[in-house]
């Protein structure tokens, strides 16, 4: 399997797949562009070595038909400013105009093609629709890892029919999550919150023998609160999940992986920012009230522990951290983990917010681009995008 650097690019066309699936808002402007500009340096490295880059995504989930909503324009423009260099974008990703477009290229020159999921075949994996995307160009590089875990024509099917090697984000993004799962580093510690364990079941088995601290928060906490027999009175937990959340803290046990768990939590009386609320220890939470956060004695017990890490990672709130009184456990653990000395991780929308909030950022090792893609990693799931590129085998060995 050969990296890009191997690779003779120069006046070939290169079909890069990109995740530009990025944040807008109701008239399509990007509200946040981490995507695009993580994708710099492969369409950088590209544009200088000569190739005529033909960049392409999908938007959104517009069904197998044209969505104005979803259109890329606005991404390519938004490329074009941070390339600081012309970007054409083509209203199709297949077919005679996009030919016509491509001929047109010079060496060193970038296109846009229109979102790739307003073909149907792009989700079916169809193999006519990938030939279509195939024929348009002599390489391809996959740097789409947001996207990797989508058996789609973009990403799985093309990859088949043209040469193909990973992009640098594709690998920047296995080689740190590869880190949390097979790195020596040790301690190694996850933080894992959110409301739900059933969203996290697979993540947390994954994790809970490769590491060796487990630390949860986040409503989730709750479900295994109520599985060591406290009392968390009306706090949402997940009733059917008592009994996976017993057997995950049996197998941390088995893999001699520590298990934390809240000591103490701030608990509202109804579920409102302004509710009244109070902190107490965890086997004190009054009938009829709710956990809402993490409490300060717990965000000091999990800091020692990030602090004697190596390697952490981090994924989902600790709290109800979108009201103010509910999210200094979120904030916290973000903080604890961007002053770590270890390699930090995080990954997830709202982790993610929250460290770009406090501008945590660059006490961050590796901010994660994936959603469902990173999580389906760290769980030890196959990616057909890694798989199609034969990435994963390659660098996780
Ligand atoms: C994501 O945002 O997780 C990726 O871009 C994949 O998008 P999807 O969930 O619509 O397939």
């Amino acid at each position: 399997m050969q990296s890009l650097r191997e690779v003779d690019v120069r006046d070939k066309r290169v079909l890069v797949r990109v995740d530009f699936n990025v944040p807008t808002d109701k008239k399509g402007n990007i509200i946040d562009d981490t995507r695009i500009r993580e994708s710099l340096p492969t369409l950088r490295y590209l544009i200088d070595q000569g190739a005529r880059v033909i960049a392409v995504s999908h938007l959104g989930r517009p069904k197998g038909k044209p969505v104005d909503e979803y259109r890329m324009d606005k991404v390519a423009e938004h490329l074009s400013h941070l390339l600081k260099k012309p970007v054409v974008k083509v209203d199709d990703c297949i077919g005679p105009k996009v030919k016509e477009a491509i001929e047109a290229m010079k060496p060193g020159d970038i296109i846009v093609l229109e979102n790739v999921r307003f073909h149907p075949g792009e989700e079916k994996n169809d193999p006519e629709f990938s030939r279509q995307l195939a024929e348009l160009a002599d390489i391809y590089v996959n740097d789409a890892f947001g996207a990797a875990h989508r058996a789609h024509a973009s990403i799985s099917g093309v990859a088949t029919l043209l040469p193909s090697v990973p992009g640098f984000l594709l690998e920047k993004e296995v080689t740190m999550l590869s880190k949390v799962i097979n790195g020596a580093e040790k301690p190694k510690v996850a933080i894992v919150g959110g409301a739900k364990v059933s969203d996290k079941l697979s993540l947390l088995k994954n994790l809970v023998k490769n590491i060796d601290v487990l630390i949860i928060g986040g409503a989730m906490a709750n479900t295994f609160l109520k599985a060591q027999g406290y009392n968390i009175g009306k706090s949402v937990f997940e009733e059917s999940l008592v009994g996976k959340a017993r057997e995950i803290i049996d197998y941390a046990r088995a893999c001699n992986t520590q298990l934390l768990l809240p000591v103490d939590v701030v608990v509202a009386d109804h579920f409102a920012e302004d509710a009244e609320h109070k902190t107490v220890p965890v086997d004190q939470v009054p009938e009829g009230w709710m956990i809402l956060d993490i409490g300060p004695e717990t965000v000091k017990k999990y800091q020692e522990y990030i602090d004697q890490a190596r390697t952490v990672f981090w994924n989902g709130p600790m709290g109800v951290y979108e009201f103010e009184a509910f999210s200094s456990g979120t904030n916290g653990v973000a903080r604890a983990v961007a002053s770590a000395a270890a390699i930090s991780v995080v990954g997830g929308g709202d982790s993610l917010a929250v460290v770009y909030n406090l501008g945590l950022q660059n006490g961050i090792t590796h901010i994660s681009t994936g959603g469902g893609a990173t999580l389906e990693f760290l769980e030890g799931k196959k990616l057909p995008g890694l798989e199609s590129c034969d990435c994963r085998q390659q660098l996780v060995g």
